[in-house]
């Protein structure tokens, strides 16, 4: 198994099978008490020398559903590696006008519209109860510091390509997407993104008390708007492949800096230590 210097954990969503511009180091398969990651992960390395591990949500040939992914195993074979913090990338419908597809958006809420048919804690079945921290579901110093840094490599990139901050992202069960009256719902809700793989990944990386941010790409308008055809597989095509280009040129632009401000600081490691206060003690 690779040493444990691997401080940054990416989690690749649809689209996103690969990072680029960054060297193979190896690629490792750790079985877990919750089975095998979703994809081998790639240990890739900086050009500092500093080592990212990649992981692909779906598989490296998109054959795991959203209500099928090991997020457990995914989320606990990473902290194996020594992983602190993690960056997910995920595929997301827009329920606002403003978020056209091709944007960009880093949510700091979340709606759960998941139907409990996923494992959500890795205390399941343990006889341990504990009640993570939950109300913001983000690690918000990493959120800020990606707001700053992925705008500046947008900015970078040249082709006019918004991010969209403190947004609130509905999580829903699929594999169907949504009919127009939930959409509308969920709008209603406050909610401004949409996909189906944020939990429980988010939650799981709080219980193993990992950062974790998501950078969403927008892919479609779901199925609010009147006038407009209702969200497609195929139209989540279209955008799918510009857009992990976009997050592939992101990712190799802030990795480097991620390291170094982590080196210089605690950016990745602000829920260590949190689920202290969260395990019921037992009579
Ligand atoms: N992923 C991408 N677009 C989506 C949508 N409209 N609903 C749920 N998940 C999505």
């Amino acid at each position: 198994m690779a040493s444990k210097d691997v401080l940054v954990g990416v989690i690749g969503g649809s689209g996103l099978y690969h990072l680029d511009n960054l060297t193979l180091v190896e690629t490792v398969n750790p079985e877990t008490p919750w089975g095998y990651p979703s994809s081998p992960i790639s240990i890739c390395s900086l050009p500092s020398g500093a080592k990212v591990a990649f992981v692909a949500r779906h598989g490296k040939h998109h054959n795991i559903s959203p209500s099928a992914v090991p997020a457990r195993a995914n989320i606990a074979a990473l902290k194996s590696l020594g992983v602190r913090a993690i960056l997910a990338f995920s595929a997301v419908g827009s329920l606002r006008e403003e978020i056209a597809p091709g944007h960009f958006a880093i949510p700091t809420q979340i709606i759960d519209r998941t139907k409990g048919v996923r494992p959500a804690s890795f205390f399941e079945g343990t006889g341990a109860v504990a009640h993570a921290a939950f109300g913001d579901p983000f690690s918000l110093k990493l959120v800020r510091w990606l707001e700053t840094e992925v705008e500046k490599a947008l900015v970078a990139e040249g082709r006019g390509v918004v991010l969209h901050k403190d947004k609130c992202i509905v999580c829903m069960e699929g594999p169907q997407f949504s009919t127009r009256a939930e959409s509308i719902m969920y709008r209603a809700w406050g909610g401004d993104l949409i996909n189906m793989s944020v939990l429980p990944e988010a939650k799981l990386a709080r219980e193993a008390e990992l950062g974790y941010a998501l950078i969403a790409t927008a892919t479609d308008y779901d199925s609010w708007r009147p006038h407009s055809e209702a969200v497609t597989a195929s139209q989540v095509f279209q955008t799918l492949q510009a857009n992990a280009n976009t997050s592939r040129h992101v990712a190799a632009s802030i990795l480097e800096d991620l390291h170094l401000a982590a080196l210089q600081g605690d950016l990745l490691s602000e829920e260590k230590g949190s689920m202290s206060l969260s395990i019921m003690p037992r009579s």
